[in-house]
């Protein structure tokens, strides 16, 4: 039988728009790969699997959140490049491992940016903070929620409480350009290690102390080998839930606020975790026999100032750090 030609291309176009719409419609079952470098013991891991399990609920079990933590798919350059590349849909990203990715997270490396950790909540959680995450959709991710972090100091075999202490030591740092020139202004050697590999790089003498907040020193076990946590408390840098934009277009806009909800959720659940962990962290390190000692940060902050001003030459930069001390006032 012949099919009249204006039958057949009805029939095409009927086809054509069905399978336009199914291609466009974001599938009713989906399931989310989070890789990240932290162990389960971390308190931003534990604030992921709450966020993963309030997905599942408000999604009556039709969106899956997988987590493999403990650096599994890689440090954490190597997930971010997964995710950029399409093959990992979520990875967790302080601000120093963002900074090699899109230079407008330099601006959390700063060393003493912050006054207080009020200053830091109005700042990461409030409109500035959400801008910065949402404006790297062209480096295909986006962050969709933030976590506090403490404040980060220098640990070692002795204790650091002058600049003057550094000299000599290789210290680990963060993949960050602007922690590496804090590190080397202060008279100290920045070594970058990714984060799970630095107990082995500290056991075999590759570097002779590190930077980070108490929780990760007694967690990481560090303290194990670098007993003296001298507080200068340089930097407090955040951590991010960071999303591949490819996946964020895929999703059905109820995805989206699916997610979008259970993330926000997340971070308020963490900072309440923060607290405890840190009070328990210090207990902890007091009991392994370990020191905190007490510093005058004043010579710390006076070598780290052409820090801030090389970064004040570049307009954008001190626009946003204007947005920053802003938010103090
Ligand atoms: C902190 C931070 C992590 C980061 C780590 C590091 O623990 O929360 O996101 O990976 O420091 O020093 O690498």
């Amino acid at each position: 039988m012949k099919i009249p030609a204006f039958t057949r291309t009805l029939a095409c176009s009927a086809l054509l728009a069905l399978f336009a719409s199914s291609a466009n419609a974001a599938p009713e079952k989906v399931t989310l790969k989070l890789a990240h470098n932290l162990e389960r013991s971390h308190v931003v891991h534990q604030a992921f699997e709450e966020m993963a399990k309030e997905v599942k609920t408000l999604s009556g079990g039709k969106m899956t959140i997988r987590i493999y933590p403990s650096s599994q798919m890689g440090s954490a350059r190597e997930t971010l490049e997964l995710l950029q590349n399409g093959a990992l849909d979520m990875t967790k990203g302080s601000a120093s491992d963002l900074e090699s990715f899109d230079n407008i997270y330099a601006i959390y490396n700063l060393p003493y940016l912050f006054r207080d950790q009020q200053h830091f909540n109005k700042v990461v959680f409030g409109p500035v903070g959400k801008e910065i995450m949402e404006s790297t959709k062209s480096k295909g991710f986006v962050a969709l929620s933030a976590y506090v972090a403490g404040t980060r100091s220098f640990y070692a075999k002795k204790p650091i409480t002058k600049p003057e202490d550094l000299k000599g030591l290789k210290i680990r740092v963060q993949a960050s350009p602007t922690t590496l020139k804090m590190v080397e202004l202060m008279g100290g050697s920045p070594t970058p290690v990714p984060f799970g590999e630095v107990y082995t790089a500290m056991q075999q003498g590759v570097v002779d102390g590190a930077e980070n907040n108490v929780p990760s020193w007694v967690q990481t076990r560090h303290i194990e080998i670098a007993k003296f946590f001298s507080e200068d408390e340089h930097t407090s840098i955040p951590d991010f839930l960071v999303i591949s934009t490819k996946t964020l277009e895929k999703l059905s806009p109820e995805q989206r606020e699916i997610l979008e909800k259970a993330a926000r959720g997340s971070e308020v659940y963490q900072q309440k975790l923060w607290e405890k962990i840190d009070h328990e962290s210090r207990e902890q390190a007091k009991s392994m026999g370990a020191t905190f000692v007490t510093v005058d940060k004043a010579p710390f902050r006076a070598a780290v100032k052409p820090l801030f001003d090389d970064f004040s030459k570049d307009p954008k930069q001190a626009e946003l750090l204007k947005k920053f001390e802003a938010a103090a006032e």
